[in-house]
Order: C-alpha cells, then structure tokens, then sequence
C-alpha cells in the first residue's frame, strides 16, 4: 500500500513538481479510529501505555530502517504499536511523521482502544490486540487517484495487478524492510 502510493505519484512527476511542495507528504491522508471496540475511560491505563508506547516508537534513534514495534503493559491494558515508513525515507524524517502522526491519533481518536493513521511517508497504528506478525487484512486502503479522471475496470486492473506484483516483492524483502518500487513504461 505504502509502497504504491509512491509509484502512483511517481506516475506524475511534472504534476508533482509543478503543485506539491514537500510539506504535503504531512498531509494527513487518511485515518480510521475502531469505533466497534467502544472507548477507554479516561485516565485509564490503557490511556496512558498508549501516550507511552506512541512516544516511544518515534523516540527510537536506534533503529534506522523503518520499522518499529513497541508493545507496553499487561492484559487489558496492554498496548501495541507499529510505525512503519516508506523504504525511502530517512530516519529523522520517519521519526519526524511518526511524531505527527501520533499527536494526530492521539487527538483524532483520544479514547479508542484501535486506530490507524496514514501519511504518504509512514503509517502509525495501535490496538489492545496482538499485531506483530499477525497478518491483518482489515485496515484500510488509501491510494491517490484524485488525477485520474475515470476509475473504470481498465484502471481498476492495472492498479490490482500492480499492487500484487509489489505484495509478492515487498514480501520478499529481508524480516526488517519491506518495500518495493515498480517502474511502469
Ligand atoms: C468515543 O469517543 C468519540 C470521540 O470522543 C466519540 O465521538 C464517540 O461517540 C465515542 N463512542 C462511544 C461508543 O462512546
Ligand atoms: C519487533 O520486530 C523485530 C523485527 O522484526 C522483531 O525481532 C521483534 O521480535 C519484534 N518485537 C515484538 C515485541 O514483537
Ligand atoms: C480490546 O478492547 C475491547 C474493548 O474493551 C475488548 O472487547 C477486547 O476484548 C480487547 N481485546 C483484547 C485482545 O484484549
Ligand atoms: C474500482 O475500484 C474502486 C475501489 O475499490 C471501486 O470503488 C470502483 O467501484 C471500481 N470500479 C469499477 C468500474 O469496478
């Protein structure tokens, strides 16, 4: 998902160029609080394992790859998170999106217990339940086709197959970075 916004845009690079200015891969694309789960009460442990482990992920100097998994707390209040950034992306400027990012969950969904943010250069995203490792087919998509005009089958195919010809590649990629680029003609 992540890997094919970069190629969608990379469609485009004189449209780019000409009306995107850096700062607009800090525009919040997309974001889905879990309603279904109901919300913690405030003050709650959960709360406050949440506001830690979210610190956490984008305080890390350590890790220079773009991926990170912070788990904090016992059940039910145990919380786990995972930031991941674009391959392509520096890690200061990972670090800098995670940090936006988890102000903005923090504040978009201030009492669910399951949230999920996207940026074009990282996606952030917690929940109560067992994430790492686990595969999760549930979240959300987002892909730019704002610039094109006419979403019909054609489009619709050529998006899919290209999507799972970067699946299969990312899944390929080493047990830290998954990430895969497709240039088409
Ligand atoms: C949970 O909190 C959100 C944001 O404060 C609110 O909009 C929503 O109605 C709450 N949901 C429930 C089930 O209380
Ligand atoms: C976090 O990810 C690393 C690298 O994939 C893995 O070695 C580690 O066990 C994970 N941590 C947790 C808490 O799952
Ligand atoms: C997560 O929280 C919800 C709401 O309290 C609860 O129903 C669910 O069982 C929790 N999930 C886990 C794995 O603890
Ligand atoms: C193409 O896919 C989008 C997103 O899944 C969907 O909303 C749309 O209906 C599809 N269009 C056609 C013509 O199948």
């Amino acid at each position: 998902m992540l890997s094919s916004l970069w190629l969608l845009f990379s469609f485009l690079p004189m449209f780019i160029t000409l009306i995107s200015g850096a700062n607009d891969q800090l525009i919040p694309r997309n974001h889905v609080c879990n309603q279904i789960l109901g919300n913690f009460s405030e003050g709650s442990d959960y709360g406050n394992n949440r506001k830690t482990v979210l610190e956490q992920i984008y305080s890390d100097t350590e890790i220079d790859y773009g991926f990170y998994n912070v788990s904090l707390g016992d059940n039910p209040y145990q919380v786990n998170a995972i930031g991941i950034c674009r391959g392509d992306v520096e890690p200061e400027d990972c670090r800098s999106c995670l940090k936006i990012s988890a102000a903005f969950l923090l504040e978009r969904c201030p009492q669910s217990y399951e949230a999920i943010q996207y940026y074009d250069l990282c996606t952030l995203r917690y929940s109560n339940k067992s994430i790492f490792g686990v595969k999760e087919t549930d979240t959300s998509d987002y892909y730019n086709i704002a610039t094109k005009t006419a979403v019909d089958d054609a489009f619709n195919q050529t998006l899919n197959d290209l999507l799972d010809g970067l699946k299969s590649t990312a899944a390929e990629g080493d047990s830290r970075k998954k990430f895969a680029e497709i240039m088409l003609q």
